[in-house]
């Protein structure tokens, strides 16, 4: 997801090669987090929730409050004098490893704590010019609803170019 299409005051839901995610900025750690959408309570969509005053992902259903880390903070109803069940393991959020690169937030596709620190050992793919002011681009980021394999089949087939999008881009002439 690109960096300049996110909201810092809100989380967002996205759907990535079959996985539900929300992609939320932590003010506390300064950097982009990308959880499962789901609340560990009720599995209420996390992305339909909001960035609490100290910049906590909190549900919209129950009002349960999520570090960075995944961790819940803070469970409303439970009572200030009993068991601190907010800290149980099964209170927390799955996190996904994520970074900015080229200004885009990546994640890696597996929450298992074996792959906590994947990123400092394998990166994304990295596109010098995207950082280069001396070259112009811009992102484009659209959902479409097919796989892979058939974008690129239909990229490596400009038979289609001056028909399929005759009018409504610089194609060449239909014959
Ligand atoms: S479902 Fe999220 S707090 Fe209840």
């Amino acid at each position: 997801m690109p960096v300049c299409d996110l909201d810092k005051r809100a989380p967002h839901g996205k759907k990535v090669m079959g996985l539900d995610v929300v992609v939320w900025w932590d003010k506390n750690e300064n950097a982009w987090k990308v959880f499962d959408d789901m609340c560990p309570h009720r599995l209420a969509p996390l992305s339909e929730g909001r960035i609490d005053q100290w910049g906590r992902l909190q549900c919209v259903y129950h009002g349960w409050c999520f570090s960075g880390s995944g961790d819940c903070k803070f469970i409303p109803q439970a009572p200030p004098d009993g068991p601190l069940v907010h800290t149980f393991k099964k209170a927390c959020v799955a996190v996904y490893p994520s970074t900015v690169q080229n200004g885009i937030v990546w994640f890696w596709p597996n929450t298992d704590p074996q792959y906590k620190d994947i990123l400092t050992k394998k990166k994304p793919p990295y596109i010098p010019e995207v950082d280069d002011p001396s070259f112009t681009f811009q992102f484009l980021n659209r959902d479409i609803p097919y796989g892979y394999e058939i974008l690129i089949e239909n990229i490596m087939d400009p038979a289609h170019l001056p028909y399929a999008h005759y009018g409504i881009m610089s194609t060449p002439q239909p014959r």
